[in-house]
């Protein structure tokens, strides 16, 4: 097992989310982000356990978080955690929006908007959600994430060229592991000097990714919609993943 080669220990759980666990560390700079196997959809009114989900999360991520520092996308990613479910990242103030990128229109966009399922869009189109529990992540507009001081216009134009740079980047990454990218959120945080970086996870948990050769979903979608074979899909994702880093 690849065990944390920064040398920084987790300390106390500050918080237990829907999917992930955050650890305090014996370095204040630090959090440690343990993902979990517990699973939900509908904002928590399906909730489940995926045996070895976290795992195979966590590796997936963790490829991912790489490749993006690689291409020089800065992201809050420092390296492996305690255990395999784990990984150290720096502390970064979390700005409340979901940043979505779709490649086809499927999901909220197709019950919103009434079109035609899997319409391609020329390039990657992007939205944002207001990351509110009790309003139920909206929509949000770019006016009202500047009027409401989420982000400055021209923080907000940042964001807009980093989602481009990680669409292209996890675009590419699924297809060397035969899947197709059809859409994706992340999410953005301040680091204590102000950099705006990509933090918490890019998995089959925040991306639709169909099988290149038979449509197949491997994602969370198996579970939103029954679809059954949860795990596998995961599982198969991990080792696709595991294929093409560490061969
Ligand atoms: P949507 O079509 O339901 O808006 O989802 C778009 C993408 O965002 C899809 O890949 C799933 C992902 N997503 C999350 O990761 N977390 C969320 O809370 C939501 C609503 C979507």
């Amino acid at each position: 097992m690849k065990v944390n080669p920064v040398g920084i220990e987790r300390t106390e759980l500050l918080h237990k989310g829907k999917a992930n666990n955050v650890w305090a560390t014996d370095d204040p700079r630090f959090l440690e982000l343990e993902a979990s196997d517990r699973i939900s959809a509908g904002n928590g009114a399906k909730t489940d356990v995926i045996s070895g989900k976290g795992e195979a999360n966590n590796l997936i991520s963790m490829a991912i978080f790489s490749q993006l520092e690689e291409k020089g996308i800065p992201t809050h990613y420092v390296g492996p955690g305690s255990n395999a479910a784990s990984k150290i990242v720096l502390k970064a103030e979390p700005i409340l929006l979901e940043v979505i990128g779709r490649f086809f229109a499927t999901g909220s966009y197709v019950k919103r908007y009434e079109c035609q399922n899997m319409l391609e869009f020329d390039g990657v189109y992007i939205e944002y959600t207001y990351k509110s529990d009790n309003a139920g992540d909206p929509v949000i507009p770019n006016d009202a994430i500047v009027a409401l001081g989420i982000l400055t216009k021209r923080e907000l134009g940042y964001i807009e060229y980093l989602t481009e740079q990680v669409a292209y980047t996890i675009r590419d990454f699924f297809a060397e592991c035969d899947g197709k990218l059809i859409d994706f959120k992340i999410e953005f945080g301040r680091l204590p000097n102000g950099q705006i970086v990509v933090i918490d996870e890019i998995s089959p948990d925040t991306c639709r990714i169909l099988d290149a050769k038979t449509g197949e979903s491997l994602d969370k979608d198996r579970f939103r919609k029954d679809m059954g074979n949860v795990a596998e899909a995961y599982h198969e994702m991990a080792k696709r993943v595991a294929g093409i880093t560490e061969g």
